[in-house]
């Protein structure tokens, strides 16, 4: 897995150099100041790479309506970091338990509001800029 891309070049020399997955990242944004959004960089790396490996995500996913919005793009994960660290240092355990809970019943109500009864059914189709 390499983890940190967010250029569809870079995205091909690692599938070329026997990446088995991609993890478009710019590692929370802690790095360099003004860094492009993951989200923004996620469908020219999914078309570049054609469906030869898994693209995944992560930086500040926040709700589950934005989760469903990287699903609907081609990512087949997405991962969030900080939510779970806050979680954690506010209520332990019991923390990390709500904050996964929280982000599923959000994930499950946008997904009847679309229309939706499996993350496959997530495409494209159903975003619009705005
Ligand atoms: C305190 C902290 C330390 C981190 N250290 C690393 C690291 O050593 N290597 C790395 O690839 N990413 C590191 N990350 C980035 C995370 O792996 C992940 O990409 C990021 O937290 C995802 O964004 P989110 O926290 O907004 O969900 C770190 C993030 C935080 C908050």
């Amino acid at each position: 897995m390499v983890k940190g891309i967010l250029h569809p070049d870079d995205a091909r020399r690692a599938v070329s150099a026997g990446a088995d997955g991609l993890i478009v990242s710019n590692h929370g944004g802690r790095q360099l100041d003004g860094t492009v959004a993951p989200l923004t960089m996620l469908p020219e790396v999914v078309e570049a790479i054609e469906g030869a490996v898994p693209v995944m995500i992560d930086g500040s996913f926040r709700r589950g309506s934005q989760v469903l919005k990287a699903l609907s793009l081609g990512a087949s994960f997405v991962f969030l970091g900080r939510p779970f660290n806050y979680a954690a240092s506010i209520a332990g355990e019991a923390g990390v338990k709500k904050a996964v809970s929280l982000l599923g019943s959000e994930m499950e109500r946008n997904m009847a509001l679309l229309g939706v009864t499996d993350v496959e059914e997530l495409t494209t189709d159903l975003l619009r800029r705005h």
